[in-house]
């Protein structure tokens, strides 16, 4: 809870990545967005490029904004949506739709700067092209281009320890700052709670909050 509401306080917006594609991301963004709103916190959401959906209240987008009750204008929500259920950079190419860094950047400032706290959120995992030929964009050049820190989303169960260590090994590496991990679908069993246990002890990062299957809250 407190680190929550101390990345609001001091950042204007965080990066919510995960350990893969359909981990969470935004079902726990959903949430974390939820309960700023219920902090009396202006919260926004943005994400630069969805695949896969028709329409913006069908993406993620129209889910978290549902869910947290946002009243965010759909088009300032996202950058660029692909109806093809595939890697942005592919999706670009198919629709012969080159995907934009400076444009990422602009509709992202527009958002952060008409809203207290902005919740960012990444395409598939942190491995994800964006933009594959003769530019070359991956979705860690947007968490730099957009300076923002990273929260990592991760299944609570069996693997998750190899999964959070990688992505969070990988991250570091890039030099991007790690604020921690929501644990999703956490139901808090034996090996769930060694999961957590083990995740703070080899990465040194703090899990923030677990979210319970079906769970409509963040649990602190
Ligand atoms: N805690 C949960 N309880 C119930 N269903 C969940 C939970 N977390 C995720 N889901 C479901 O799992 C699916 C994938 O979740 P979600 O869309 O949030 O993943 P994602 O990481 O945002 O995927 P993408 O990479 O496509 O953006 C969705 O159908 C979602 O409703
Ligand atoms: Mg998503």
């Amino acid at each position: 809870m407190a680190k929550l509401l101390e990345l609001a306080k001091e950042k204007k917006g965080v990066f919510i990545t995960g350990t893969g594609t359909d981990i969470g991301k935004t079902y726990v963004t959903a949430l974390m967005a939820k309960y700023y709103k219920e902090q009396g916190i202006d919260v926004a959401y943005y994400k630069a490029a969805i695949s896969g959906a028709d329409t913006i209240p069908e993406s993620d987008a129209g889910y978290v904004k549902r869910i947290a009750g946002l009243e965010q204008p759909d088009d300032s929500m996202v950058s660029y949506l692909f109806r093809e259920a595939v890697s942005p950079h592919l999706a670009a190419k198919i629709n012969n739709r080159p995907i934009e860094l400076d444009k990422i950047v602009a509709d992202y400032k527009a958002v952060r700067d008409s809203h207290e706290f902005t919740v960012v959120e990444g395409s598939g995992g942190i491995v994800c092209p964006i933009r594959y030929d003769e530019e070359k964009i991956l979705l860690p050049d947007i968490v730099k281009a957009l300076r923002l820190s990273v929260i990592i989303v991760a299944d609570a169960g069996l693997g998750t320890i190899h999964n959070v260590v990688t992505t969070a090994a990988y991250i570091k590496n890039l030099g991007i700052e790690i604020e921690g991990v929501l644990l999703n679908n956490y139901i808090g069993d034996l090996m769930q709670k060694d999961n957590y246990y083990m995740i703070e002890e080899l990465t040194g990062l703090k899990v923030i909050a677990t979210v319970a299957p079906k769970g409509e809250t963040l649990i602190f």
